[in-house]
């Protein structure tokens, strides 16, 4: 929908307001109407690096979802403070590992005695407790765009990698990019006693995947694929990794948003395109490529969009900036501290991956 022109002038006011004191962040997921007012676009990996780098902004407004906004609090100075236009915005991918779940997890592991040969690898789209549980036991986070290199990583220091929260991107990682056998891994259900697993299946395994998953790349099936390519021949098929297995093992390509977005810059004029990511961002991209004659479709026939990225609108943009610039904090995300150290080691060893 058309941003409303009151609302867009009110933004804008606000932001020039605020002026340096305020860096938004805008992940490729949100509306074009929050879009427009980002002083940088990126996938999860490249929001987390651009807020550490920006230690002169008082306010760090991100428009992403909680996890996200929790990482750039972990990654940024203590006086600067993170905004989240809406606190509902969370991510049902990351409820889905609760600190006492995993903790659980953990003692499972240990009874079947391979605790001390796991490593710990957790997706970004987890939240800041998850990722100090990481942190402690020596593990590392990944996004959808270094996932391939935290999982190396991960394997030069232990036997066995135990995978959070997204099974997808974990056996995706793990079968397309590392050679490992479907056999290989095994998911660990956290609503079942001992993870629905016997401790022989735990000992066996290289990959636990916790049984996790998103929403929203859910919704992709094979059928998907395949009624594309009957549709327009000749079309590429770009999908993200959290997408199911047989979904990615059907596509042409495999990448993260950041990825996806620099696929079809790269893309010779009358290339076709289906994309399997969240609409906002297809939408975007067809809107951006057609006049170069890029044809590029959403994989599915039904409508897709992330509904927690789509609750910051401009109006909670604009409540926001025209808070901060009056002078009220509001929605600020603030990770205690303890929970912080140890996260941001974990977050760290990401940062430093080969
Ligand atoms: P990217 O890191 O590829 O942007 O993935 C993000 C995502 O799904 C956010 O949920
Ligand atoms: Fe979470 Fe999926 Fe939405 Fe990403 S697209 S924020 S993983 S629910």
């Amino acid at each position: 929908s058309p941003s409303d022109p009151d609302l867009v002038e009110r933004a804008r006011a606000a932001k020039e307001k605020l002026g340096e004191k305020v860096f938004v962040l805008g992940h490729h997921y949100q509306r074009d109407e929050v879009i427009q007012f980002a002083d940088v676009t990126g996938d999860s990996f490249k929001l987390a690096r651009d807020a550490a780098a920006r230690p002169e902004a008082e306010y760090i407004v991100f428009c992403g979802v909680h996890f996200m906004a929790e990482s750039a609090d972990i990654l940024t100075g203590d006086d600067q403070k993170v905004v989240l236009p809406d606190l509902a915005a969370g991510c049902s991918m990351a409820d889905m590992a609760t600190a006492e779940q995993v903790a659980e997890c953990w003692d499972v592991l240990t009874e079947a005695g391979i605790a001390d040969t796991v490593v710990p690898v957790s997706y970004m789209n987890s939240s800041a407790d998850i990722k100090a549980f990481t942190g402690r036991h020596g593990g590392t986070i990944c996004t959808s765009s270094n996932a391939e290199r935290a999982l190396n990583w991960a394997f030069e220091q232990g036997e066995k990698v135990l995978f959070l929260p997204d099974q997808h991107l974990g056996r995706n990682t793990a079968v397309r990019d590392l050679g490992m056998s479907l056999e290989d891994c095994v998911v660990y259900n956290p609503h079942k006693p001992n993870g629905g697993l016997t401790a022989e299946e735990l000992r066996a395994a290289k990959m636990i995947l916790w049984r996790g998953h998103c929403s929203v790349h859910g919704r992709f099936s094979l059928e998907s694929v395949e009624d594309v390519r009957a549709r327009i021949p000749g079309v590429n098929v770009l999908v993200h990794p959290e997408c199911k297995h047989e979904v990615v093992a059907a596509a042409d390509h495999v990448g993260s948003t950041e990825y996806i977005i620099k696929a079809l810059e790269a893309a010779p004029a009358g290339s076709k395109w289906a994309i399997g990511t969240e609409l906002n961002l297809v939408r975007r991209l067809a809107n951006r490529f057609a006049p170069e004659g890029k044809e590029i479709v959403f994989l599915d026939k039904t409508v897709c969009f992330c509904s927690t990225m789509n609750r910051i609108d401009l109006p909670h943009l604009v409540w926001t900036l025209e808070s901060l610039a009056e002078g009220n904090l509001v929605n600020r995300i603030e990770v205690d501290k303890e929970t912080e150290t140890y996260a941001k080691l974990a977050l760290e060893r990401m940062l430093a991956l080969p």
